[in-house]
């Protein structure tokens, strides 16, 4: 019996950013979200997530003091396995090498000046965070002095380890085995689990930088003209355009290989290595030079218009992670047999490799966790240290609404902002109503979702038999690019009629894995199916996990004959997911949705 505070902090040398809290009592999760909810920053990048923290625990109706544990999905103890690469790294940046090629005499004494001043800079930094992590005491201390009044010990969880617990635990296998694959945790970037004698997580193999897949493909991603830690999913959505050719897979295969039969599987580090820069981050910048020398063209600018030549680089990049990720699920099966595998880290985000795994016939089952990156430490941390008190952490998670709920009645609010609204008898009906008239509707229902997808909480809706609708939806959400197609929410009882490969009872919660859609369906659901692989990234709905959502699309269902609605994520550009009333007032008349939905009170744009 515990009650553990998870949290990823995002602060000082500890995982920077996408801070969250997540509260675990007993084993269970009952309380998680993003500190980026509260602050309206994309990620929070910095920020110790101090409102999360505030939020979880008067959910779970406790106190900073009553916790037995807080728990940090980061070691830091493990940290300084860094040093002798970022060591080396330092020594090895380009201005510092540039200096000690200049032939004797010849130096140029002002540059010579500033290029010592920036690596004596970085080297005070590393040594700052080297004191800082040298005992896990004095980063207790800094975690504890950010939580007033905790009594309980800090008890730190290797980064892999953490995001492997929060595959693990949830998944309801009997044996499963976890891999890992992110940027960078403490050194590692890359690692296998499976489950020891105590029912803990037992690594059974390990990668570290620069083998980064997270880091290959951040760079791929900055080379396209996206931005690297958030355009992931536009290079995945462009890969099926392109096609193999020499030039792009060619020049790529001289940095990035496949090795099946090796230890590691796949080697990267030939395109990593030269890019690493302070704090062994991905130096966006050189990444891409190495690139353009390696495609003899010039990199893609934001907003440049996409050619086949961009098409193919992320065909190349997509095919070579595939192969990279199949080759290493083999290995790993080839010593256990088919195994029931969980896959998290940033990289799991990556929905048309899931479905590869899927399909592979060395992955008996495949469970991917919905906060799979880095958000999700909180959770793993939480799970690992709570199952370390005594308490079974084996709970599934069958939908993800452990966010707040509506900070203030929705009728008092609208009420006092003289803003009409009504709430009908059947508010699933006139949704549906709604939907099958072309109306785009912002759903907001009950708590909000932890991690990166709307799950029939904060999500914007719309008919998704209607090619139209994909056009008219990003109007009103104005960040996609016309060829990334949305994702339906699907009843799931219906999921094997519409989806290839899906078996009744299938359970897939959280829009993290792609299927193909069945031909006959292809059609019949443009505005949600990719339209160079027929492929969609669904979330299957139950009406015991989130009972008003499924109610919606049952009514639609009813209306239509089709069990699936378009839903994409309700939020502003730039912004993380609406959290207050207000937010999701101000959000619906600045767009140009046709109707809000706040638990159930109906605002509409037209007069019914
Ligand atoms: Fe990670």
């Amino acid at each position: 019996m515990s009650a553990v505070l998870g949290i990823n902090p995002g602060f000082g040398g500890f995982n920077y950013h996408d801070p969250s809290a997540c509260l675990v009592i007993d084993g269970k999760p009952v309380a998680a979200v993003e500190e980026e909810r509260f602050t309206r920053v994309k990620s929070a990048p910095g920020v110790f997530p101090a409102q999360a923290v505030e939020y979880v625990l008067n959910a779970g109706g406790l106190t900073v003091a009553d916790l037995d544990a807080v728990a940090v999905g980061y070691s830091s103890d493990a940290w300084l396995e860094r040093l002798p690469l970022e060591t080396r790294a330092l020594l090895a940046h380009p201005d510092l090498a540039a200096l000690a090629a200049t032939a004797p005499g010849a130096l140029d004494v002002p540059r010579a000046r500033e290029a010592l001043a920036a690596a004596t800079r970085r080297l005070g930094d590393l040594l700052h965070r080297t004191a800082l992590f040298e005992t896990g005491e004095r980063a207790a201390e800094r975690i504890a002095e950010r939580l007033p009044g905790l009594r309980a010990p800090v008890r730190f969880v290797r980064h892999h380890r953490a995001h492997a617990a929060s595959a693990m635990h949830p998944a309801g296998f009997a044996d499963p085995v976890a891999l890992v694959l992110d940027g960078l945790g403490e050194i590692e970037c890359g690692s296998l689990w499976d489950t020891a004698a105590d029912g803990a997580p037992r690594q059974l193999r390990r990668t570290d930088l620069p083998n980064s897949l997270g880091y290959f493909y951040a760079a791929i991603t900055e080379y396209l003209g996206f931005k690297g830690w958030e355009g992931e999913g536009k290079t995945m959505a462009l890969a099926p355009y392109g096609h193999a050719d020499a030039a792009a897979s060619g020049a790529l295969a001289e940095l990035a290989h496949v090795v099946p039969d090796a230890p590691d599987p796949y080697d990267v580090s030939g395109l990593v290595l030269p890019c690493l820069g302070e704090q062994l981050s991905l130096d966006t910048g050189r990444a891409v030079a190495l690139l353009a020398e390696l495609f003899q063209a010039p990199p893609r600018r934001p907003g440049d218009t996409l050619t086949e030549h961009h098409r193919n680089i992320a065909w190349a990049a997509q095919d070579f992670l595939e192969r990279a990720v199949t080759a290493t699920v083999r290995s790993a099966a080839a010593e256990r047999g088919p195994l029931e595998l969980t896959f998290a880290g940033g990289v799991a985000l990556n929905c048309k490799l899931n479905l590869v795994l899927r399909q592979l016939p060395e992955a008996r089952r495949l469970y991917v966790p919905g906060p799979c990156s880095d958000t999700g430490l909180s959770l793993g941390a939480a799970l690992d240290v709570a199952a370390s008190h005594g308490d079974d952490p084996r709970h599934p998670l069958p939908h993800l609404a452990l966010g707040p709920g509506a900070d203030t009645d929705p009728e008092k609010y609208l009420t006092t902002m003289t803003i009409p609204h009504h709430r009908p008898a059947d508010p699933a009906a006139e949704v549906a109503r709604h939907l099958a008239d072309g109306k785009v509707v912002m759903w907001y229902q009950g708590r909000c979702e932890f991690g990166p997808r709307a799950l029939g909480s904060r999500s914007i809706l719309a008919d998704p038999r209607r090619e139209d609708m994909v056009a008219k939806v990003n109007e009103v959400v104005k960040h996609r690019e016309l060829w990334r197609p949305f994702g339906p929410s699907l009843l799931a009882e219906h999921a094997h009629t519409v989806l290839k490969g899906a078996e009744p009872g299938e359970q897939a919660p959280y829009m993290v894995v792609a299927y193909q859609v069945r031909e006959e369906w292809a059609e019949r659901i443009p505005a949600v199916v990719h339209t160079a692989d027929a492929t969609t990234r669904p979330q299957f709905v139950t009406a015991q996990a989130l009972p008003d959502y499924h109610a919606v699309i049952s009514a639609f269902h009813q209306l239509t004959g089709v069990p699936l609605v378009l839903n994409t994520s309700f939020n502003d550009k730039d912004e993380p997911l609406v959290r207050t009333v207000a937010q999701a007032v101000r959000h619906f008349y600045s767009s140009a949705a046709d109707v809000l939905v706040l638990d159930g009170t109906f605002v509409l744009k037209e007069a019914p």
